[in-house]
């Protein structure tokens, strides 16, 4: 029995897990649940491969953390999620010191930002949030399928609720820009790559999970304005105020996802709250929309985010 709920913390879905021998990849890790993540997953055990954009940062944090755990095994990587000449250098620099991987992360992001394009012209949050990942994925793909069994964690939100993945325009070259439609397109990006991930490297031991944390205060509502929580209220299907957790309960369900056994032998879903979501039901502000796990439309974006960063993996 799952006995994890929205209020279990890190520390307790970790409690008597150990990850030594793992070494675990996680982006955004500067800030917020990437680096509560971080830390967690340093304290039992793993080699935490630490990757954000801002160098200065990333070994600031990186130093407290050291600070409070001297143990920790640290690495740092710098890469620009919205630069993929940048996730090419990051990853050719990882293969050269690691062959296998075991857990990695996909957590950095960017919330509703104003319209702004990536160095390759695509929209910001589009292009950082799941395209930036598929990329680093893909080319770490062979150390993750040597390293099985592993698990990557892609992070979603509850804001995949607020749009289908648009097949038309994923870029708003043709549409007026919406930065919340732009936000629940790219975190349906996020569910649907899951599912497409996991159907190509489940039979190797690599199994994928698309991660909800729930709402909490972290740097991720830097582009958020009084109206913005309003129009959040508006879009939830409950019409209920956010309820926040607290970064420790934030993270939960990404450790959770990276190293829960009640996991074994399963992929390709949406957690949240520590539990498997349910499929959504109107009026309800939790569960999966089912066109976030459409297989069809999984295929549909896996072959267009190849064509879009102009390369195949051959999983
Ligand atoms: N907080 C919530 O309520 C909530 C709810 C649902 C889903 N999520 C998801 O949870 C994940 C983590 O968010 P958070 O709340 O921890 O936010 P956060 O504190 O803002 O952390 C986001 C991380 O992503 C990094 N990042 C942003 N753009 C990047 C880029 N171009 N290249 C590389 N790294 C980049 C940030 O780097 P810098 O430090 O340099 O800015 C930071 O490390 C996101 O995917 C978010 O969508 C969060």
């Amino acid at each position: 029995m799952n006995r994890f709920d929205a209020s279990s913390t890190t520390d307790q879905v970790i409690e008597g897990i150990s990850l030594e021998g793992k070494l675990a990849v996680v982006t955004g890790a500067s800030s917020g649940l990437g680096l509560e993540t971080c830390r967690v997953l340093a304290a039992a055990g793993a080699t935490v491969l630490m990757v954000a954009r801002d160098e200065d940062k990333l070994e600031a944090v990186a130093a407290q953390l050291l600070q409070a755990q001297p143990d920790a095994q640290l690495l740092t990587q710098r890469m620009d999620l919205a630069d993929l000449n940048s996730v090419r250098n990051a990853a050719t620099e990882i293969l050269l010191y690691h062959s296998e991987i075991q857990l990695l992360i996909n957590n950095a992001g960017v919330m509703a930002c104003p319209l702004q394009r990536t160095a390759q012209d695509f929209e910001m949050q589009f292009g950082t949030n799941h395209l930036g990942h598929f990329l680093f994925t893909g080319l770490l793909s062979e150390a993750l399928l040597d390293g099985a069994p592993g698990r990557v964690i892609n992070l979603s939100s509850a804001g995949h609720k607020f749009a289908r993945f648009n097949f038309d325009d994923p870029s708003y070259l043709r549409r007026p820009y919406d930065k919340w439609q732009a936000y629940g397109e790219s975190k349906t990006a996020n569910v649907l790559f899951t599912v497409g991930l996991d159907l190509r490297t489940r039979e190797r031991g690599v199994r994928s999970f698309a991660v909800h944390p729930g709402a909490i205060m972290t740097n991720l509502g830097r582009h958020m304005e009084e109206a913005d929580l309003v129009t959040l209220s508006e879009k939830s299907p409950s019409g209920q105020k956010l309820e926040f957790k607290s970064v420790e309960q934030g993270a939960a369900t990404t450790v959770w996802a990276a190293s829960s056994p009640q996991l074994s032998g399963r992929g390709g879903i949406y957690l949240e709250d520590c539990q498997i979501a349910a499929t959504a039901v109107e009026g309800k502000s939790t569960g999966v929309e089912p066109y976030a796990v459409n297989q069809a439309a999984a295929d549909r974006l896996w072959l267009l985010s190849e064509e879009l960063v102009g390369q195949s993996f051959d999983y």
